[in-house]
């Protein structure tokens, strides 16, 4: 008997409806460690304001970095100071964010490794619906998520390791409060972990995108090019509809009480 057929059978996991994954391939279990993950969770509970912080960033992408952005968050006619306050703009920001805390929960408390994998995923789905991305991302060329993500690492992990605070609100209470975090991370080690952690943000979202944008262009080319065959199809939908229609409505017939034959006297 083949050694392939004793081997324990590897466990599946369905990764979104795109792509079956096997959980041995989970990025947050190859690349992170367990202590890795925590620390995740831990330097991003460290922030006050995350959505702060993440709000700064993108302010900076999509004025100096990323012009081309501003139209697709709608941010195209509004100063600077007041971008935050788009609803689409700010509600990336906030979604965004809201991401971030979902994902270091999931990775570095409640363990649900699969589940971070699967949203990270869903993620970079559902962002083929952004047709500025459906036409302009290009994993090999330009790449958005790439390019948000790696300023992402550059400006985002600062915070966690203390080196950088937001600017307070003149006469705020923690004005002269220096945040000091607990020492049980190295800057270093924060730094390694998080680049970690966005780089496959990237890559795993940079991937399902391309995956589901050829499956609905091919769904689309399909459609194109057999024009009959969508139209066949419908109209023998429309037939079986139908069918079953009168079906139903035979057997409601046959099952309604026979109205009484009624007897007319002779008139004779
Ligand atoms: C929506 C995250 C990059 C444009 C969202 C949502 C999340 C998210 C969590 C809401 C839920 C969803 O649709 O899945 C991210 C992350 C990115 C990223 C982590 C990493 C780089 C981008 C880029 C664009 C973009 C490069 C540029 C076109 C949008 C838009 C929406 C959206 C327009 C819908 C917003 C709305 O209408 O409320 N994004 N995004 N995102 N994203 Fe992103």
């Amino acid at each position: 008997m083949g050694a392939s057929l004793c081997a324990p059978k590897k466990k599946k996991t369905q990764v979104g409806a795109s792509w079956v994954g096997n959980e041995s391939e989970n990025p947050f279990d190859v690349s992170l460690t367990k202590k890795d993950r925590t620390c995740l969770r831990e330097t991003f509970q460290r922030l006050e304001e995350p959505k702060e912080v993440v709000g700064l960033i993108f302010v900076d992408i999509v004025n100096d970095v990323e012009p081309d952005l501003k139209k697709v968050f709608g941010v195209d006619r509004a100063p600077r100071p007041v971008m935050l306050k788009m609803p689409k703009f700010g509600g990336h920001v906030a979604r965004f964010t809201d991401l971030l805390d979902q994902l270091t929960s999931m990775l570095g408390y409640t363990e649900n490794l699969t589940g971070a994998w699967q949203l990270v995923r869903k993620t970079g789905r559902s962002h083929v619906r952004q047709g500025f991305l459906e036409l302009n991302q290009n994993q090999l060329e330009k790449n958005y998520f790439e390019v948000v993500l790696n300023v992402f690492i550059d400006r985002f992990i600062p915070y966690l390791t203390g080196e950088q605070q937001l600017p307070k609100a003149a006469g705020s209470e923690n004005d002269q409060k220096k945040v000091r975090f607990a020492n049980n991370y190295q800057p270093q080690q924060i730094q390694d972990i998080w680049k970690k952690f966005f780089t496959i943000l990237a890559a795993q979202m940079t991937d399902s995108f391309e995956l589901e944008r050829a499956k609905q262009r091919n769904a689309q080319s399909q459609k194109a090019l057999a024009p009959h065959q969508h139209i066949e199809q419908s109209e023998r939908k429309k037939k079986r509809i139908q069918e079953k229609q009168s079906e139903i409505e035979n057997t409601a017939s046959s099952h309604e009480p026979k109205e009484q034959e009624q007897m007319f006297e002779d008139p004779f």
